[in-house]
């Protein structure tokens, strides 16, 4: 999802004519990218509800309007489209990301308002997994709208973070790092701050204020001292931060324990930590931290899993962006928890084959049976590149 490259567009753009009987053409996929881009402006201010665009199109094939979801809790994207242009859009098309929806949830079924406005076309990016929701294109279908179902990809990724947590129960977990051109997140004694330039960082913030969980080791906490909360951005959200922490290490002075009125913290230890430092554990949770006991996995150490079903459960994320050193992205990739990598590549080579690595705690034999991410985008910042890739181990990963 965090892939889709966004961009302006401008309305009032006219398109050739469309009639009402036009199939699938490279037309309906160029307005629905436009659709998708609108969609992404939802980011950090909708979730857990599925990003989603439209696009509202005349009987003469004009541009006449586009809309996003705006809010969690707001008019979805259909019904704010029409509310606003329903009467020129009579005998029209409506392009829309995602399956228009058939329930009365937070806000009124999107379908009763597309049958009200007199639509004659409906072009659909991707279906709804939500069962309760879904069903809208047969139901539009049966009152004798046409209804186009798009396998489009941008579409796909714009609900990606939706879909994952609906048919997983897991939230979408963005691995971040930043490495030096030779591979390596720190120097040999630990010392990381700054490999990537202001822009990158700047642009990291930006990525806290719209994720719910910003997600760490105890090695990053003790070599960093992290706060791992969004400044000088303006923030959409306010991300949980939490730090895996099997043996209570913490140390009782550290940024993340001062900045409580910041942001909430949640540290996940071993369940016989907890027990064996008890008066520690209460001392935190006096504290406002939410201390969470995790089962040992056998040799993989804690149960990640089981911190993001909690996560996603008690504390209703939907994302989760990782900022730890190579021994979590490791346990994490392991895992198969990741769903995408945001990887800043510096220029800058430090040639030190003891200085910290990327990701730790696999030993491929040959090159297939290294990890396959498949690349996404690509763009520069400064002298820093961003590569944004998906991982198809991390579940229901986007197309
Ligand atoms: N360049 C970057 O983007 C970046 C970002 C963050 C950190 N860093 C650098 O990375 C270095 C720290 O690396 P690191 O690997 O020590 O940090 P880390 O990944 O943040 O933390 C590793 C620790 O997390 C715990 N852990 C991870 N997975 C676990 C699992 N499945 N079960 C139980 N515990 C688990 C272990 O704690 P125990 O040891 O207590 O078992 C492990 O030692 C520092 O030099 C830091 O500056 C760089």
């Amino acid at each position: 999802m965090f892939c889709y490259g966004g961009g302006s567009s401008r309305l009032g753009v006219s398109v050739p004519a469309m009639n009402s009987v036009q199939s699938t053409s490279a037309l309906d996929v160029s307005l629905m990218d436009r659709a998708a881009r609108r969609g992404l402006r939802g980011h950090g201010h909708v979730e857990p509800n599925p990003m989603v665009g439209c696009v509202g199109v005349d009987r003469d094939g004009r541009v006449v309007a586009e809309s996003h979801h705006r809010t969690l809790g707001g008019p979805h994207a259909e019904r704010l489209l029409l509310q606003e242009h329903g009467s020129s859009l009579r005998g029209g098309t409506i392009y829309t990301t995602l399956e228009p929806c058939t329930h009365q949830g937070r806000t009124p079924a999107c379908t009763d308002a597309i049958l009200e406005a007199g639509l004659s076309r409906v072009v659909v990016g991707c279906l709804d997994p939500n069962p309760e929701a879904s069903g809208g294109v047969e139901l539009l279908r049966e009152a004798g709208l046409e209804v186009t179902v798009l396998q489009h990809s941008p579409s796909h990724e714009l609900s990606a973070i939706f879909r994952h947590r609906v048919t997983s129960g897991l939230p979408w977990v963005v691995a971040k790092w930043a490495q030096t051109l030779d591979g390596r997140l720190a120097t040999r004694q630990g010392h990381s701050q700054w490999i990537s330039g202001p822009r990158s960082r700047r642009l990291v913030h930006r990525q806290r204020g719209r994720v719910d969980a910003i997600l760490t080791g105890i090695g990053t906490v003790l070599a960093d001292d992290p706060r791992l909360t969004c400044r000088d951005v303006r923030a959409r959200r306010v991300a949980r931060r939490v730090v895996v922490d099997p043996d209570l290490r913490m140390p009782a002075d550290a940024a993340l324990l001062k900045t409580l009125d910041v942001a909430p913290l949640t540290i996940a230890c071993s369940e016989q930590s907890m027990t064996a430092q008890s008066a520690r554990t209460k001392e935190l949770i006096g504290a406002g931290v939410d201390v969470l006991a995790l089962r040992r996995t056998g040799d993989a150490g804690l149960a990640l899993t089981d911190l993001l079903i909690h996560l996603s459960a008690v504390h209703n994320c939907s994302t989760v962006m990782t900022e730890s050193g190579p021994g979590l992205l490791g346990s994490m990739l392991r895992s198969g928890l990741v769903n995408e990598a945001m990887v800043f590549v510096a220029p800058t080579v430090l040639g030190d084959e003891e200085a910290v690595s990327a990701i730790n705690g696999f030993s491929p034999a040959t090159i297939d049976e290294g990890i396959g991410l498949s690349l996404r985008s690509m763009h520069r910042r400064d002298d820093d590149v961003l590569l944004r890739y998906g991982v198809s181990s991390g579940g229901a990963a986007s197309p």
